[in-house]
């Protein structure tokens, strides 16, 4: 069956902060088992700006027993998509969105004990909000534990939310936040200049380093009870540090798992891929049932190369992030410039980002799931 857009009424828009809005879509109900979801998948919504069609990913930020699907979409400086949508949004407007995707996600189970640590920062509480919020809703007896990380008080993203969990789940969900610049408040009154500015935030303060993330696991693992994942989404450096400092406190590499919004900036393969000899690949593209011959003979991936024939394959972030675009490799070889999107099994099983990756072979032979 090919992957099909529906077009999605916005049901709510809410203002979170001064730079980021939340979007509600309303499922009707013809359309609710496509889009049932898994905690920490995302949507892709398509839309037309100034001209452009463009798509983008969003995680979803709802949890699975809530009655909307919600995304939060946060300002980027010069982004197209997160500033139109934060400037032109309204309820009733319609998109075409896919249904969710993802890999960074988990299975709700209703029995049995465990516990999760979640590490996020900035606008990547998105997913995590999601799986916290649907963990504590429906599995009875399992902890969850989140660091959280933000600049500063007025960028904290759904602390009225947290904090209402937090109340609610005293005893399974265990909140920290951590801000890195709290704001400076200068005293007001007559002689307020000769007065230092005070700082009312008495929480923690610092950043989701090797010292935070130590002392987070040390303070919150609740013994005897197995830890089911550590999830991870923020800024890439955030991801990386938090990563490599779990490593080092001896968690097992399959426990730990992360979500990029943006491709890493330079990377080995990026290098690799650019300093490869051209070749005259033909690339057999199995489709929906279809098969398509494409000649590649320059730079052009192979999404593009289809894109550029009229011909829609899978795709979101068309930055090795997502893994929308992902298919299997059944003949030839590619490289990739980005393959953050894939886990190590699937690369492991002949998987590929076809929005990143280029023939090194004079055949290629791929098949979308
Ligand atoms: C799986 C996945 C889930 C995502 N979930 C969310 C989410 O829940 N909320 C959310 O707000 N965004 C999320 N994103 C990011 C989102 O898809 C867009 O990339 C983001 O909104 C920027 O799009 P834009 O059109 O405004 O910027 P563009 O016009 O595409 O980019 C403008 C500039 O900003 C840079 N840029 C793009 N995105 C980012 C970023 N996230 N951080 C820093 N610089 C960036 C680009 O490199 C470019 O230089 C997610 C991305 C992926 C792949
Ligand atoms: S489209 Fe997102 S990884 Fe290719």
């Amino acid at each position: 069956m090919p992957i099909q857009f529906h077009n999605l009424k916005v049901a709510t828009v809410r203002q979170v902060t001064a730079t980021a809005v939340q979007i509600g879509f309303k499922i009707p109900e013809n359309k609710k088992e496509i889009f049932q979801f898994e905690p920490g998948q995302y949507l892709t919504i398509s839309l037309t700006i100034n001209g452009e069609k463009v798509r983008r990913a969003y995680s979803i930020c709802s949890a699975t027993h809530e009655p909307t699907i919600n995304i939060l979409v946060k300002r980027i400086d010069q982004g197209l998509v997160s500033n139109y949508l934060n400037d032109e949004i309204k309820v009733g407007n319609t998109f075409d969105v896919l249904p969710p995707n993802g890999h960074f996600k988990l299975t709700l189970k209703e029995q049995g004990q465990r516990q999760y640590f979640f590490f996020g920062a900035g606008s990547g509480i998105t997913p995590l909000m999601s799986m916290i919020g649907s963990i504590l809703e429906s599995e009875p007896q399992t902890v969850c534990h989140l660091l959280y990380g933000n600049r500063d008080e007025d960028n904290i993203l759904f602390q009225r939310k947290l904090d209402r969990l937090q109340l609610v789940y005293k005893n399974r969900f265990k909140l920290n936040y951590l801000l890195s610049r709290p704001k400076k408040i200068q005293p007001k009154g007559m002689f307020s200049f000769l007065q230092s500015p005070t700082v009312s935030w008495t929480g923690a303060t610092g950043r989701v380093d090797k010292k935070s993330i130590a002392t987070f696991i040390k303070n919150n693992t609740t013994q005897n009870t197995p830890v089911d994942g550590y999830f991870i989404c923020g800024p890439n450096p955030m991801i990386e540090a938090t990563y490599e400092n779990l490593l080092n406190l001896q968690i097992e590499k399959d426990l730990i798992h992360r979500e990029y919004f943006t491709a890493p900036v330079s990377s080995e393969e990026i290098i690799a891929s650019t300093d490869r000899e051209q070749i005259n690949a033909t690339v057999k593209v199995k489709l929906d049932g279809q098969e398509i011959d494409l000649q590649i003979t320059d730079s052009t991936n192979i999404v593009q190369a289809l894109l550029d024939k009229n011909i829609e394959p899978p795709y979101s972030c068309l930055s090795g992030t997502c893994s929308t675009c992902m298919a299997k490799l059944v003949e030839g070889e590619v490289v990739m410039d980005v393959s953050i999107g894939l886990e190590d099994d699937e690369k492991e099983d002949g998987y590929i980002l076809t929005c990143q990756a280029h023939p090194l072979t004079e055949k290629v032979t791929i098949e979308y799931p």
